[in-house]
């Protein structure tokens, strides 16, 4: 597999203009593009569409959550909008994941991704929202929802990657698992507290990597991005 199709760069800016910046300066070295929240809410759907039409790929990172027809109606218009990949969240529940994978239908090859339990949270925050039990026994818990509703990938950390994988990998097969908080080896963490290097990632069982600041503010992102590829194609020759 060309590591290019692991890659995927965060576009976490505030307008089209700096967008579009740092797509010309990644070039060639990657093929798609997160547009999250802050993106999103500052330039609306024109900055997706103007992506995809330059032939970009983009990972529409909004996580919805919401009644299922809502939820629905909001992919079926992702998907209309020519989206590679989205976000939704698991936490609301086997019919609205289901209605999101149908709806997704109108795109072939939309990947419909599921949150399990944010990174932001730990045993104590989620005791706090009321789940007991803890964040690995919940991510089991909202993957085995989403994978039996039809969705074909989750967003999570490297360090659930591989039980994920054990545990979900005879059932459903090669599913997704997108890894954001990657860091390159010997680069800093930003406000990332639980970082892994590319090929850290790649080793656990992630399939996709999320890179922003790293790429993003880097002096050279093609640069930057060409040195992330060289560590992810080494771990995934390892590992075939
Ligand atoms: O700049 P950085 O590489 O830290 O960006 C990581 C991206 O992944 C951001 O868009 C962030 O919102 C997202 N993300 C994350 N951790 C999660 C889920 C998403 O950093 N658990």
């Amino acid at each position: 597999m060309d590591p290019r199709q692991r890659l995927i760069v965060a576009l976490d800016v505030s307008t089209a203009a700096a967008a579009r910046k740092i797509v010309a300066a990644v070039g060639d070295s990657a093929l798609t593009y997160k547009v999250g929240m802050q993106l999103y809410t500052a330039e609306g759907p024109s900055i997706v569409r103007e992506l995809v039409s330059s032939g970009r790929r983009v990972f529409l990172d909004l996580k919805y959550h919401d009644i299922p027809n809502t939820a629905a109606a909001a992919v079926r218009e992702a998907a209309e909008l020519g989206v590679d990949m989205l976000t939704v969240h698991a936490s609301g529940g086997g019919k609205m994941l289901r209605a999101a994978v149908d709806a997704a239908q109108a795109k072939p090859g939309l990947l419909v991704l599921a949150v399990t339990v944010l990174t932001s949270l730990d045993d104590v925050e989620l005791g706090k929202i009321g789940l007991r039990g803890g964040v690995l026994d919940q991510v089991l818990r909202l993957t085995a929802l989403a994978l039996s509703n039809g969705c074909k990938g989750v967003v999570a950390s490297a360090h659930e990657a591989g039980a994920l994988r054990h545990e979900f990998g005879r059932e459903f097969g090669d599913f997704a698992i997108v890894t954001p908080g990657v860091r390159p080896a010997g680069s800093g963490h930003d406000d990332q507290a639980r970082v892994v290097t590319p090929a850290e990632a790649i080793a656990a069982g992630s399939s996709h990597i999320v890179v922003g600041r790293p790429i993003t503010a880097a002096a050279d992102p093609a640069a930057e991005a060409r040195a992330i590829l060289a560590q992810i194609g080494l771990e995934a020759a390892v590992r075939s």
